[in-house]
């Protein structure tokens, strides 16, 4: 199962979160979503076409020296394994059947591909705050794009796109990711303000008992979460940037395939 360097009898899972600028992997062990080994990040290929995408997943697993089952994450809609949008990846995706492709590329081993959001908001329910397990929550990651995740009492809706909704007249992702935040040179507090008329327009329409957010911004969440005004609780989510690797590992283990 793995190089032997791991504790034998572990419960491990291999992860791989492919986002917009890097493909990132590790072994989780499932009882406590920890990394058991290194993080291994190589920048997602340009174009970000299926096979050098699969390609480079294989290098990522082969790096770390792993032979076991791998779960995949990736920014786009996977119903019965097949890619069906394509906002911040080649639009060769789209009608892709992703189980096949890595599956082509990893040849021998279980493989399960879902949604980058609904993989971090799994792996927060399993590992993460208590706010996430209990009533109606709307989970967003906020990277490249908006990633969303609807979670009712520990139970995902999966591949929802909340980042595409129009909000004003634009697309929330469009004038609200961290991306957007980079690219527009925004301070914590402008960005802030366009997260929260997103973020009540959300609320407006779906009513959730709280929001939780995630994607590497999170981390950050001190310096711009006080200025939210949205009445629903804005909490950080407590895996960080790891999510997408636990949650796509959790699938892979647990069989989650939308
Ligand atoms: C994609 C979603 C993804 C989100 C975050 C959006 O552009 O359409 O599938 O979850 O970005 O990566």
């Amino acid at each position: 199962m793995n190089n032997g360097k791991l504790p034998a009898g572990g419960n491990y899972c291999c992860g791989i979160d492919i986002g917009g600028s890097g493909v990132k992997g590790a072994v989780v062990n499932m009882d406590t979503g920890e990394f058991v080994t290194e993080r291994i990040k190589i920048e997602t290929p340009q174009p970000a076409t299926p096979v050098a995408v699969a390609r480079t997943v294989a290098e990522i697993v082969d790096k770390l020296n792993w032979d076991g089952p791998v779960g995949i994450c990736m920014p786009t809609v996977v119903k019965d394994q097949v890619a069906r949008i394509a906002a911040n990846i080649d639009s060769t995706w789209i009608g892709t059947n992703v189980h096949d492709l890595f599956t082509e590329h990893l040849p021998g081993r279980s493989i399960a591909v879902l949604n980058d959001a609904d993989a971090a908001g799994l792996a927060e329910v399993a590992f993460g705050d208590e706010v996430v397990r209990t009533g109606t929550v709307l989970f967003l990651t906020f990277g490249t794009g908006i990633g969303s995740a609807f979670i009712t009492d520990g139970t995902l809706f999966p591949n929802t796109e909340l980042g595409h909704m129009i909000v004003g007249k634009k697309e929330a992702e469009h004038q609200a990711s961290s991306a957007v935040r980079d690219r527009e040179d925004l301070s914590y507090k402008q960005w802030a303000t366009r997260v929260d008329k997103v973020l009540k327009e959300y609320e407006r329409l779906f009513n959730p008992s709280a929001f939780v957010v995630g994607g590497g911004i999170s981390r950050k969440s001190d310096k711009w979460v006080p200025f939210l005004t949205v009445d629903t609780p804005v909490v950080p989510a407590q895996l960080r940037n790891r999510a997408g690797i636990v949650g796509a590992a959790m699938a892979v283990a647990k069989h989650v395939t939308p």
